[in-house]
């Protein structure tokens, strides 16, 4: 169910976008091989001056994402069409900007915008598979269950696990205690990027549990019980921290993402002022 919310934005009416990327990707590739220049195909023909035109209004939509993402008014449904519009327009972009350049690349300014373009449409594929990868960061839900449930469960399996502990002795109470108190989600870099950390209070009580014996049938069934609910609250951490393992995976490909487009935008500003400076 997730995975299918996640692709939706990929799939987005029918593929809609993607549908358009192809047949302007053909048209414009017709085209771009029926035209003779005249001379070596480059940006400064009128051809190449209207690929340059529609390759920069392309950049420009793209890089709106940004604003249009944190207007109040975008409701979900009309972002998901942006970010379909956007990734598949994207990956567009590459190919009209080789047909304004015909296939020109050097060590020079208007290849450094190029390269910025590829990198960051690079970028962004990579982020695509992020989410294709962790649908939860898009539907906002961890295997069904929101983080409020989860929390809530986890401090519920707590109370239970400290009312079952109390028959079994000291040892086991410190330890089901320190995984009560000391259970971290996230944290550092480190931390939060981690799904099971080795030193993690409930882990370690899980194994101290079932590595312990007792006498007595009423004892047994409560540490059989007791382990039942430790191993409850290690998965539901190991579901709140694949969760936060990948939104943080998303959150740091944005760190590339982001500023490789302002670098894209800085160079197309620059190339165009140097296109009509030396015009
Ligand atoms: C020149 C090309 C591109 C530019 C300038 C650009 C720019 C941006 C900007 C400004 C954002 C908003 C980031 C934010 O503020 O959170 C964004 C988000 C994003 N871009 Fe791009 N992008 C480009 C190409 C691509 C391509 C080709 C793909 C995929 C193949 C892509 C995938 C994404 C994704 C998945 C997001 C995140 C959406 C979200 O978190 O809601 N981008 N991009």
């Amino acid at each position: 169910m997730e995975i299918k919310l996640s692709e939706s934005f990929l799939a987005y009416k029918g593929f809609k976008y993607l549908k358009i990327s192809v047949a302007v990707l053909i048209v414009t590739l017709i085209a771009y091989l029926a035209h003779d220049p005249g001379r070596t195909p480059n940006g400064g023909t009128w051809f190449g001056y209207t690929f340059g035109v529609i390759s920069a209004g392309l950049v420009l939509f793209l890089a709106w994402f940004g604003v249009k993402k944190r207007q109040y008014m975008s409701g979900v449904d009309l972002l998901k069409g942006w970010l379909s519009a956007h990734v598949y327009l994207g990956v567009l972009v590459i190919f009209l900007s080789l047909f304004h350049s015909g296939f020109q690349l050097g060590v020079n300014l208007h290849s450094l915008l190029w390269y910025l373009v590829l990198f960051t449409v690079l970028s962004g594929m990579y982020g695509v598979f992020c989410y294709v990868r962790y649908p939860s960061i898009l539907t906002g839900t961890r295997q069904g269950l929101t983080r409020t449930e989860i929390l809530l469960e986890l401090s519920e399996l707590d109370l239970q696990a400290r009312e079952v502990a109390m028959g079994l002795g000291d040892e086991i109470n410190t330890v089901i205690l320190r995984a009560a108190q000391g259970t971290q989600v996230g944290g550092s870099i480190r931390k939060m990027l981690e799904v099971e950390p080795k030193d993690c209070p409930t882990r370690l009580a899980l194994l101290f549990v079932d590595g312990t014996s007792v006498s007595g049938d009423e004892q047994e069934t409560a540490l059989r019980k007791l382990s039942a609910v430790l191993t409850r609250k290690a998965e539901l951490l190991r579901r709140l921290r694949t969760y936060v393992r990948a939104a943080t995976l998303v959150r740091l490909w944005l760190y590339f993402h982001i500023p490789l487009s302002i670098g894209a935008l800085v160079a197309l500003v620059a190339h165009v002022f140097a296109v009509f400076f030396y015009w």
